[in-house]
């Protein structure tokens, strides 16, 4: 109950409720007490311990500060606080829709066709992917499987079906969102979409101010470089459905897969555990990130070539004259 809802109560009511929530809060203290004397040490579920805490923390009377994540000094119990979570039996997987999210059938409307073409590389490509669903979702329209960006800095011609299973992501979401494979033809002839662009963090608002007329009126609408982020701003249901697409609707495929398994069986073989790393220590990045790393004029040449494919980075970045600094 919120501190609002709390007081709206108290003066509504004749002095009965207050000993009994008095009461059930005051238990609730003593268990949270107990509860963190119990608990020896912040682990990875730190998260979780915090905001069963919060409510204790921001109480003057008991103050149960939780230190940051403790990295465990030589003979450590990494075992313990690293690799597992003594909390986890208390996780629940929080994607499914709720009762009162429509299913897609009912308020897709036929005439409607949205199409997005993806932008860099395939982490921000897989989040593009997962923001359209939601924006066809939004537009109550009919997605057309989306086209990767086969022209990034990677030069990856691969297509949506040989990196992902095309068939369990169209049917893992067939509720939510209507996906097909290609655009229907119109009078046995191939139809160009309308394409248009968005503004960096366009809202569900935005979406449906700038999107819908030309859907519309044009009945297809393609956004082109769809790389931004759905404001965070975004209903339960919405984000809900983000997490339906990335973490169950977007299966690699088997190839995939496989070729990932072995990589974790030769890791495994070596130790119980490890750690995947990614450096991301390539041209692009370096180049982006306006940053001299010590290459001398060869690199100030060649990060400035790559800087000048960015229109948006500011110009003194992209000409070769600039000496950027360490950092
Ligand atoms: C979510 O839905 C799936 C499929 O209907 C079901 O198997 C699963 O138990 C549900 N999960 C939760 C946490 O309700
Ligand atoms: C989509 O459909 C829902 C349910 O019928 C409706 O409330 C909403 O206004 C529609 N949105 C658009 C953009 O057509
Ligand atoms: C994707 O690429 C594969 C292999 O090159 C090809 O067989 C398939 O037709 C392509 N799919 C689409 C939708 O372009």
């Amino acid at each position: 109950m919120g501190a609002a809802a709390f007081h709206r109560r108290r003066h509504r009511d004749n002095g009965r409720l207050i000993p009994a929530i008095s009461a059930v809060f005051g238990a609730l203290l003593l268990v949270f007490v107990l509860f963190s004397f119990l608990t020896p040490s912040p682990t990875d579920d730190e998260h979780l311990l915090h905001d069963l805490r919060r409510p204790v923390v921001n109480d003057a009377v008991v103050n149960v500060e939780v230190s940051g994540f403790r990295v465990p000094t030589s003979g450590g119990r990494l075992d313990r606080d690293i690799w597992k979570s003594r909390m986890s039996k208390f996780y629940y997987g929080c994607s499914n829709a709720s009762k009162k999210f429509p299913e897609a059938e009912g308020i897709t409307h036929s005439n409607r066709y949205l199409l997005i073409a993806t932008s860099g590389g395939l982490n921000q490509q897989r989040t593009g992917i997962t923001d359209a669903v939601v924006v066809a979702r939004i537009l109550n329209a009919t997605l057309v499987v989306p086209k990767l960006d086969q022209k990034s800095f990677w030069k990856d011609a691969s297509n949506f079906s040989e990196i992902f299973d095309v068939d369990w992501f169209i049917s893992h979401l067939s509720k939510d969102v209507k996906i097909i494979k290609e655009l229907p033809t119109r009078a046995g002839k191939i139809w160009t979409p309308y394409t248009m662009r968005v503004p960096r963090k366009c809202s569900a608002r935005c979406y449906q101010s700038r999107v819908l007329p030309n859907l519309l009126k044009k009945h297809a609408v393609q956004l082109t470089k769809f790389d931004y982020r759905l404001s965070n701003k975004l209903d339960t249901d919405l984000q809900k459905l983000r997490c339906r697409v990335n973490y169950h609707a977007l299966k690699f495929t088997d190839p995939i897969i496989q070729m990932a398994e072995k990589l974790v069986h030769r890791m495994r073989k070596r130790s119980k555990h490890y750690i995947a790393l990614h450096l991301r220590f390539e041209p692009d990045m370096l180049a982006f990130s306006g940053c001299y790393y010590g290459g001398g004029d060869k690199e100030r040449k060649e990060l400035g070539g790559i800087r000048k494919r960015w229109k948006t980075l500011h110009e003194i970045l992209r000409t070769q004259a600039y000496h950027s600094s360490k950092c």
